[in-house]
C-alpha cells in the first residue's frame, strides 16, 4: 500500500474508510455493502468474476454481498437450489414470466383471478406483444387439465391464496397436470407466506413473492423474488443484469431484518386473522365473509390439508350495505386500520377493490369475479386481536 504513505490530504479523504477495521466477533446482523463497485487490485481476478470463473461481485446490477445473503436465504427457506431478488414484486414476475415463456412464444395458461396488476401486465403483452396467454378457473383442477390439453403449454401460473377472494389452488394436483404436460409451474405464494407454504416441496418448480408483503413485513421496502433451479437463477441473473430491476443492497438488508420475525408474525396474525373472521361472519352488518380457515370457505378442507393448520393473516368480506358510500364510511370511522393498499405488515391495513386494486376492472367483469361495492380486504396486524375487534366494530356501527 505504497500509495498510502505521504498522501496529500485530498486524496487521503476519497480513499478514507475503504474497508472496515476486522475483529473476532461476528456481527449478530449481516453487513450492509452498499458498495456498487468491487476492486479486486488485479485485472486477471476482476476478469474471472466477470467470466464466472471466479466467486465474487463486480457491480450493483450483477450481484451484491447483501442481496445475495438475502437470496441464499430465501432459497434455503423454499427448498430451491438459488433465488433472485428484484426491487419489487411485479419485477420479479414480468422477468421470470417473459423468460420463461413470453420471449421464446410459448403458451402460458393462467388462473383468471391472479393479482389485479398482474393480470393487467398479461393482457398488455397479449395485446402489444401478441403474448399466447389464456385465462383458467384454476381452483377447478379439471378446467386446467382441459386448458393445457387444448395446445402446448411452458407455463402454468398461478397463486396459491388469491387475492383479494382468497380462492386457494391445489398445487401439488396442478404440479403433476403440469409437468404431465411438459409445462413449467410458478406459484406466486405472496398471501401464504413461507410459513403456510413452500410450493416447491409440493412440485412447483418456481416460486415468487412479493417480498414487500410478508417476508418483510415492515411497509417500509419493495422487493420480490424467484426462486427455482440453477438454471431459472441464471436467466434471473442475465434479467438484473440487462433490465437492471436488482434489488440494492439496503432493500435487502430490510429484508432480512424483517424476515427474522416472518414466522412470529405469521402465526400472531392468522390466530388473529381467524378471530375476527370469525366476528365478522355473525355481525349484523355483514353479508359475506371470505376467510380459508371458515369451515363454509369453498375449499376450506384444501386449505387445512395444504398449509400446515394455518389459514393465513387477511380476510376478505363483503357490507350488507354494498355500496361506495357504506364503503367510504367504514374507511373513514377505522381508528386502528390504515385505509392502505399493501398487505402483510405489522399494522393492520384495508383495502377497498373497487377503487384500488380493482378500479380498471368493469363492475360487470368485477361481480363476476365476486367483488362488489361493500368487499373490503383485512390484513390483519400484529396489534393486540381485542382492539382489531374493537376497531373494526367501531366503524362498522358507522356504516
Ligand atoms: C399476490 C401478489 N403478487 C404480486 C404482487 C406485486 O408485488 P409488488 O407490489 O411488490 O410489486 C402483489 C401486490 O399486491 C400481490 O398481491
Amino acid at each position: 500500500m505504497g500509495i498510502e504513505k505521504g498522501i496529500r490530504i485530498g486524496t487521503r479523504v476519497v480513499r478514507s474508510a475503504r474497508a472496515l477495521p476486522s475483529g473476532d466477533g461476528i456481527p449478530v446482523a449481516p453487513p450492509l455493502v452498499q458498495s456498487v463497485a468491487f476492486d479486486y487490485r488485479s485485472a486477471a481476478a476482476q476478469d474471472e468474476v466477470f467470466g464466472n470463473d471466479r466467486a465474487g461481485y463486480v457491480y450493483g446490477r450483477y450481484g451484491t454481498p447483501t442481496t445475495a445473503a438475502l437470496e441464499i436465504a430465501l432459497a434455503e427457506l423454499e427448498g430451491t437450489a438459488a433465488a433472485t431478488c428484484f426491487v419489487s414484486g411485479m419485477a420479479a414476475i414480468a422477468a421470470f414470466v417473459d423468460a420463461c415463456a413470453v420471449a421464446g412464444g410459448g403458451r402460458i395458461v393462467a388462473q383468471e383471478d391472479i393479482y389485479g396488476q398482474v393480470r393487467a401486465l398479461f393482457e398488455r403483452w397479449i395485446r402489444e406483444r401478441g403474448a399466447k396467454i389464456i385465462f383458467v378457473d384454476a381452483t377447478d383442477p379439471r378446467k386446467v387439465e382441459a386448458a393445457l390439453r387444448e395446445a402446448p403449454t411452458t407455463l402454468l401460473y398461478i397463486e396459491a391464496m388469491a387475492n383479494p377472494l382468497l380462492r386457494i389452488t391445489d398445487v401439488a394436483a396442478l404440479a403433476k397436470l403440469a409437468h404431465t404436460s411438459g409445462a413449467t409451474l410458478a406459484v406466486d405464494a405472496t398471501f401464504a407466506s413461507p410459513v403456510l407454504l413452500r410450493p416447491a416441496t409440493l412440485g412447483a418448480d418456481v416460486v415468487i413473492h412479493s417480498l414487500t408483503k410478508y417476508v418483510n413485513g415492515h411497509g417500509d421496502v419493495m422487493a420480490g423474488s424467484v426462486a427455482g433451479s440453477a438454471e431459472v437463477a441464471k436467466a434471473m441473473r442475465d434479467r438484473t443484469i440487462l433490465d437492471g430491476a436488482y434489488l440494492p443492497p439496503h432493500e435487502a438488508w430490510l429484508c432480512i431484518r424483517g424476515m427474522r420475525t416472518l414466522e412470529l408474525r405469521v402465526r400472531r396474525q392468522c390466530e388473529t386473522a381467524q378471530r375476527v373472521a370469525r366476528h365478522l361472519a355473525s355481525h349484523p352488518k355483514i353479508a359475506r365473509v371470505r376467510y380459508p380457515g371458515l369451515p363454509d370457505h369453498p375449499q376450506h378442507e384444501l386449505a387445512k390439508r395444504q398449509f400446515g393448520g394455518l389459514f393465513g393473516g387477511v380476510v376478505t368480506f363483503d357490507l350488507k350495505d354494498a355500496t361506495k358510500a357504506a364503503a367510504f364510511r367504514f374507511l373513514d370511522a377505522l381508528q386502528l386500520a390504515a385505509s392502505a393498499t399493501t398487505l402483510g405488515d405489522l399494522f393492520s391495513e384495508v383495502l377497498y377493490p373497487a377503487i384500488s386494486s380493482h378500479r380498471r376492472v368493469a363492475p360487470e367483469e368485477r361481480a363476476r369475479l365476486g367483488i362488489n361495492e361493500g368487499t373490503l380486504r383485512f390484513s390483519v396486524g400484529i396489534e393486540d386481536p381485542d382492539d382489531i375487534v374493537a376497531d373494526l366494530d367501531g366503524a362498522l356501527a358507522k356504516v
